[in-house]
């Protein structure tokens, strides 16, 4: 059967699910996991792991709504420097949980196990640091450093303090994505040497202009130990709430947004590495408020044997497929969807530079290529989509992930080391955009250089 072609703008506009009139198309609905099931013993060990959340923001809480739906852990505490996420976290974990500002209380309890880290990222390293040298398994927000230094040192004190750690880009741990690995690994899209991914928005809220919470003051905010890690500066809500803009406390999308592209092709491809290099270009044109990062950002990465071509625009609203071209099949992910297109590898006659031949030598070469190039059976007869189920929550399944790590102390999907290098290659597209140059990846001094 021959297939309709399709193009690639076709791909990302209808994702998985929909594809193009008169394909056949085999659609999966994929089956999550029982989160019950999740513990070394099937959830029947009894044992509950206990659990505080350090950083209570727009994260941090979605975090707790998720680790509700998880019945192996419980939340026993909350630390957030600002009065109103304080009482947020409550409300998102939904009961009456101690709360402070000072999160190294927490750290002191015997009876907590581990820490969930959703604090800026100029803090992950300071916060990790110290629940690691607490004893406490750490689950740490993406992008998991905020330049590589501190990624260096968390891995560092994780491996030698023997925790558990998790990064945060929970697409690691999303079914599409283990789909996706799983037809990745089975050679079924041929030879991949290219891959796309994209990340974009067209909203204020997409490029971080959240709103300021009207009792926003030195009061009720411990702005000094938000800035501990950082130069100091005067009372600043805009710092504070749109930390993300600020070369002092976030990475831009790179931090941002790449980190969830980055992280989803190294758990779809196995590529757990460092890019060899990484150019980078964009431009600032519509934010312009202020702001140290651009709203533009693309990038081209070496990975062993793949380049990947990534791009956020903060002014278009394309959404966040990834392509995945193969040489007898394109995957694309987008969302919680996944479809296989299989290419049309059949032998064809060059058809172009004959419409320059007469009639009959034409005829010849046609009769004479057919009779050499009998058709071969399709190797993928249609187009396949899964689709995760309405409501698929991948951010739970994450976090039940580490919460089994916890009790069986075997290895997480996304420990330090895979972390460490997707957040190392958004350090590398910021530096290339910044420096004006490819930036690679010094094995020898573990820098990025220029
Ligand atoms: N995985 C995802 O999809 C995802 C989504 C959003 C954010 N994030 C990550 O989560 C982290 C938090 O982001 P956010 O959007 O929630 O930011 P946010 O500004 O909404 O919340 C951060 C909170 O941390 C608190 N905080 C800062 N320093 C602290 C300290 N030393 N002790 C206690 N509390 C402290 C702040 O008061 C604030 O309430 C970042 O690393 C971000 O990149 C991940």
């Amino acid at each position: 059967m021959k297939l309709p072609s399709m193009t690639r703008r076709d791909f990302v506009r209808l994702g998985a699910g929909a594809v193009a009139a008169g394909a056949a198309v085999k659609a999966t609905l994929l089956e999550p996991p029982v989160l019950a099931a999740q513990t070394a013993t099937g959830g029947t060990s009894g044992r509950t792991i206990r659990f505080v959340s350090i950083g209570t923001g727009i994260r941090g809480c979605d975090l707790l709504r998720a680790a509700r739906q998880v019945p192996t852990g419980v939340c026993v505490g909350t630390a957030d420097l600002y009065d109103m996420h304080q009482q947020a976290g409550k409300e998102a974990w939904g009961g009456e949980i101690p709360t402070t500002r000072d999160y190294r209380a927490l750290l002191d309890r015997k009876d907590v196990d581990a820490v969930i880290v959703a604090v800026p990222d100029h803090q992950h390293r300071r916060v990790v640091l110290d629940a690691v040298a607490a004893g406490k398994d750490v689950y740490c927000e993406k992008p998991m450093s905020h330049n590589v230094a501190d990624g260096l040192a968390m891995v560092e004190a994780v491996e030698a303090g023997k925790r558990i750690f998790q990064a945060g880009s929970q697409r690691v741990s999303n079914i599409v994505y283990k789909k996706a690995a799983e037809i990745y690994a089975s050679g079924r899209l041929g030879e991949v040497h290219l891959i796309e991914g994209h990340s974009d928005r067209n909203s204020p809220s997409g490029a971080w202009v959240y709103p300021i919470p009207p009792d926003a003051s030195p009061q009720t905010i411990d702005w000094v130990t938000f800035l501990r890690d950082a130069p100091p500066r005067p009372f600043d809500p805009v710092r504070f709430f749109r930390w993300r803009c600020f070369a002092d406390y976030g990475e831009g999308v790179a931090g941002d947004l790449y980190v969830h592209l980055l992280s989803g092709i190294q758990c779809v491809t196995g590529i757990n590495a460092i890019p060899n290099r990484a150019y980078s270009t964009g431009s600032l044109t519509h934010f312009k408020d202020g702001r140290d990062y651009p709203d533009l950002l693309a990038t081209l990465y070496d990975y062993p044997g793949v380049t990947v071509n990534l791009h956020c625009n903060q002014n278009n609203e394309a959404g966040e497929p990834i392509i995945f071209y193969g040489s007898e099949a394109t995957m694309v992910i987008n969302g919680n969807n996944l479809s296989i297109t299989p290419q049309d590898t059949s032998p064809k006659p060059e058809g172009y530079a004959l419409d320059g031949w007469a009639a009959a030598p034409k005829q010849l070469y046609l009769d004479e290529w057919h009779a050499a190039h009998p058709a071969p059976a399709p190797k993928l007869a249609e187009v396949e989509t899964y689709t995760a189920p309405q409501g698929y929550n991948d951010t739970a399944d994450h976090i039940a992930n580490f919460f089994r790590a916890i009790e069986t102390r075997e290895h997480v999907v996304e420990d330090e080391v895979f972390g460490n290098h997707a957040a190392i290659a958004c350090h590398q597209a910021n530096y290339s955009y910044f420096h004006r140059t490819v930036a690679t990846w010094d094995a020898g001094t573990k820098t990025i250089k220029g």
